[in-house]
């Protein structure tokens, strides 16, 4: 049973002050587990037990800076802790996870899940053997733009993304799809319930030996299309998400966190903003809806979601099966790409 409100005040209460907090391991204090690092101490009921990073350089930093004890071999830091907070590059994602996951440890690991299908598919094994709770950090689900649509009706036919890069070699490990246009893919799949049809991709390889930039249309059995635009090597930057589903258009600024619906005005719309446009079929009204935005920081959301789900014994919001769904689809785009691109080479 979901513990709420006044409860979950009181349960994180009594293990802050009569339990030992949950104590976290992060494994990986580059760039985004700095963020990591200043939110779990924001966060109440958790305690950062020690970090592991093998870069000497950026581990004293860290130790020095949040005056934390640094582990050198990431079993013994494993054996201390109750989760696991992995935000190494995606090449290390799977020995970090399956290591902590066969030591009974939560996990949550950076987007996306793994590498490979094979290393996602032992960890989804792992994870349902352990019992333990598992969550990826597909973090767009947090954006203040996305949560505002909470409560409202999406039922898309036709979605039109747009992720747009800079340069960074941060993340040119993996390809533009497995380190960017994984998070729309996420959000799709979250949104269009129904299995994927067809997929039709083509990117190209300029700055790194992966696709750096790619078009992808992704065809649904119940007759929704997606065409997902992604690249890292871009002039600006760029996230957006336009849905079009019967009688509604939405779009999401996942950049400028900012929502609007356009709709035809219902009855309950009285208090929206309206305009008349004349159709062969009459005249038609429409209402424009700005749902309200409650700014936030999306990562502290995510890991607040991560600790709850542990304390409550609670599904994660964003699962290892989300992470494995969303890595599929990944993996036959690349796929794709690769046949229609023979010269580039193998891709992860
Ligand atoms: N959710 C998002 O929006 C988002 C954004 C950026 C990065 N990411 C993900 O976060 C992860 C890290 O990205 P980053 O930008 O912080 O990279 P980074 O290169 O800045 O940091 C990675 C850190 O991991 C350390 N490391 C290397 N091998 C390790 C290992 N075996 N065990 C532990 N630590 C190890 C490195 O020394 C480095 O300090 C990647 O998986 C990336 O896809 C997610």
């Amino acid at each position: 049973m979901a513990i709420k409100g006044v409860y979950a005040k009181w349960l994180l209460y009594f293990c802050v002050h009569y339990l030992h907090m949950l104590q976290i391991g992060v494994f990986g204090v580059g760039h985004l587990g700095k963020f990591h690092l200043n939110n779990w101490t924001a966060l109440d009921g958790v305690q950062v037990a020690g970090f592991y990073d093998p870069n000497d350089a950026i581990a004293e930093e860290v130790a020095r800076k949040y005056n934390l004890q640094r582990y050198t071999n990431p079993e013994d830091l494993l054996d201390v802790i109750d989760a696991a907070d992995i935000v190494a590059p995606t090449n290390h994602h799977f020995d970090l996870c399956a290591m902590a996951l066969r030591k009974g440890k939560h996990v949550f690991v950076e987007k996306p899940l793994a590498d490979t299908m094979e290393q996602g598919r032992e960890l989804v094994k792992l994870v349902k053997e352990s019992g333990v709770k598992m969550q990826v950090g597909h973090v767009e689900r947090f954006n203040p733009a996305f949560i505002a649509l909470n409560g409202h009706t999406l039922n898309p036919m036709f979605i039109e993304v747009h992720r747009l890069a800079q340069f960074n070699p941060r993340g040119t490990e993996v390809s533009v799809i497995l380190d960017l246009m994984i998070h729309d893919i996420d959000i799709i799949l979250h949104l269009v319930k129904s299995d994927v049809k067809n997929i039709y991709a083509s990117g190209v390889a300029v700055m790194t030996d992966t696709p750096d930039i790619a078009n992808v249309r992704i065809e649904f059995n119940n007759g929704c299309v997606a065409n997902l635009t992604s690249s890292r090597i871009s002039m600006k930057k760029m996230r957006k998400m336009r849905l079009f589903q019967k009688d509604a258009y939405i779009g999401i600024d996942f950049l400028e966190k900012k929502t609007e619906i356009i709709k035809l005005k219902g009855e309950q719309d009285e208090h929206l903003f309206s305009f008349d446009i004349e159709t062969p079929q009459g005249t038609r009204t429409l209402a424009i809806d700005n749902p309200e935005i409650h700014d936030h920081n999306a990562i502290r959301a995510e890991l607040e979601a991560f600790r709850n789900a542990i304390l409550n014994n609670t599904p994660t919001p964003v699962s290892e099966i989300d992470g494995f769904m969303a890595m599929d689809v990944a993996h036959q785009i690349l796929s794709k790409i690769q046949q229609s691109t023979p010269a580039v080479k193998p891709v992860v």
